[in-house]
Order: structure tokens, then sequence, then C-alpha cells
């Protein structure tokens, strides 16, 4: 008999969208994950609105078809921020999107003056632009965009080393001479794995904030509400789009985050559902 398990289908463009996935491990147990790094067209930073939107849209049916979940969590602010609507009118399988924490971090800045630390397609959204306007009108904000950075926390993932020259050319905005931000949004979930490396080149005393822990709230929050359907997924699985060799490299330190079964897609995500969707 199959688990009465929730399964969640986790969503992002690479492994960044592991920083979600570990904080909803931790607070739900029983469940089943199902997440899928779109590394084929990776990084999404840099994509046109249009390409994300057309290829969420395109992508998120099959694999509904395969895993049958019950909540998706689109684990990709740059995505978030452009495709949630579009995707909410495709599908009745309820939707959390991660946004960056641009309310809680006007609320808590002292000198009313946040960072954000983004990718380059985030920054310039106007989701964004209206998070800013709606909650933090009072704040001076900098906003920073780095596809560099999202490369360094891959790298890490990947036990490969970080450049710190590239982080301190990054955060150079958020140092500036006098009146620098006294909290930044880490507003990208490969962000929150350089912890460390972006705290040691910033002012000493600067937060860092994410949406971590709320989206698994949120989570566990919209799953009490719902009724599980059995889960189709014998383990926590993990999906990468495209068959790279560093996706095949991932695979070890997947396990280390809870996944036990890798598929890496070789003819596109049509076939794989094909071979591989249960009746
Ligand atoms: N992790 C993603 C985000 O939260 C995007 C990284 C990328 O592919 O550029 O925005």
């Amino acid at each position: 008999m199959p688990d009465i398990l929730p399964t969640i289908l986790i969503f992002d463009s690479g492994i960044g969208g592991l920083s979600i996935a570990d904080e909803i491990r931790t607070r739900i147990q029983l469940c089943r994950l199902f997440y899928v790094a779109d590394n084929a067209i990776f990084p999404y930073g840099i994509q046109e609105e249009s390409v994300l939107i057309n290829r969420l849209l395109e992508l998120l049916p099959y694999l509904e078809q395969y895993a049958r979940p019950d909540l998706i969590v689109i684990a990709c602010n740059t995505a978030s921020t452009v495709v949630l609507e579009p995707l909410r009118l495709q599908t009745r399988t309820p939707i959390i999107g991660v946004v960056p924490a641009i309310k809680p971090a006007a609320q808590h800045s002292v000198n009313h003056h946040i960072g954000l630390l983004a990718t380059p397609g985030t920054v310039k959204r106007q989701y964004v632009q209206n998070l800013i306007d709606s909650f933090a009108s009072h704040c001076q904000v900098t906003k920073v965009g780095s596809a560099e950075l999202v490369h360094e926390a891959e790298n890490k993932l990947r036990s490969l080393p970080v450049d710190h020259d590239v982080i301190a050319r990054a955060l150079a905005p958020f140092n500036p001479p006098n009146a620098a931000p006294d909290i930044i949004v880490l507003g990208c979930t490969h962000f929150p794995f350089l912890r460390e490396e972006i705290q040691q080149h910033l002012p000493q005393g600067t937060r860092l904030i994410d949406s971590g822990e709320a989206i698994a709230r949120r989570a566990v929050s919209l799953l009490q509400s719902i009724a599980p359907s059995p889960t189709r997924l014998n383990a926590n699985e993990f999906l990468f789009t495209a068959d790279t060799p560093s996706a095949r490299k991932m695979a070890e330190t997947l396990h280390l985050h809870g996944f036990a079964q890798v598929h890496l897609v070789a003819n596109g995500i049509t076939d794989f559902t094909q071979k591989h969707s249960a009746t």
C-alpha cells in the first residue's frame, strides 16, 4: 500500500533551493520531497522574463504528472517574482513562492537602510519594486544583482573553492564610506549557503536575512489544511533537467540533504515523464 504522506515539489534553477528544502525537512519529517533543478537553462538570473514564464508553464505539468505533489514550492526568487500568477492559473495545486524578505528587513532596520542581494533578474523586477513601495518606503534600499555569487554558491555546494575576490567585488556597494545598510536581504535561495563568506566582506554587525524559515512555516500551515493523496515516491527524489558532469558529481552531496534517488534527464522532460510516470 502506498504511504499516505504529503508530496512536496520544490523547484529551482539549480541547487540553491536546497536551502529551502533543508528548512522544510527540519519541520516536516513525514513527507516526500521531489526537488527539480532546471540546470538545462541555469542560471535563471540572466534570462528574459518571458523565457522563464514559458519555461515554468511548460515544465510544471510534466513534473506534476510525475510526482503528483500536494504542494509546490518555487524555491527561486528569480522565477517566483515573475511566474507565480500565471502558474497559479494553470494548476489547482497550491503554490508557495519564495520572494525577497523586504518586509521584515524594513521592520527591523534601525538605520532605515536595507540592502537587497539577489540575481540581476530579481533586482529589476516590478514585483520587488512593489514590495519596496508597500513595506519599505521609509527606507533607503541598496539593490545589488550578482550572477557570479550564484556560481560561487554552486561551487561551494560541490566542495569547490569559493573565490573571495568575486564576493568582495559583488558586495562593494554595501560598503560605502558611511551609512551602510544594517540589514541585507539574501534574495536568492543560493545565497544562504554563502552566509559566512558574505558576512566576512560586510561591516561588522550587518544582519543577513533570508526567507527559508518563513517558507517552511507556510508549508507546515498549508499542509495542515490539505488531505494528502498517497505519495507515489518511495523516497525523496531529485531531478536535474540536464545530464551534465557537474550534476553527476552532485549526487553524493544530495544524499546528505536527504535525497536517496537522483535522476538526470537526458532526452527532455517529456521523455522522462513518459518513461517514469505511474498509471
Ligand atoms: N536560486 C535562484 C533564486 O532564488 C536563482 C539563481 C539563478 O539561477 O540565477 O533567485
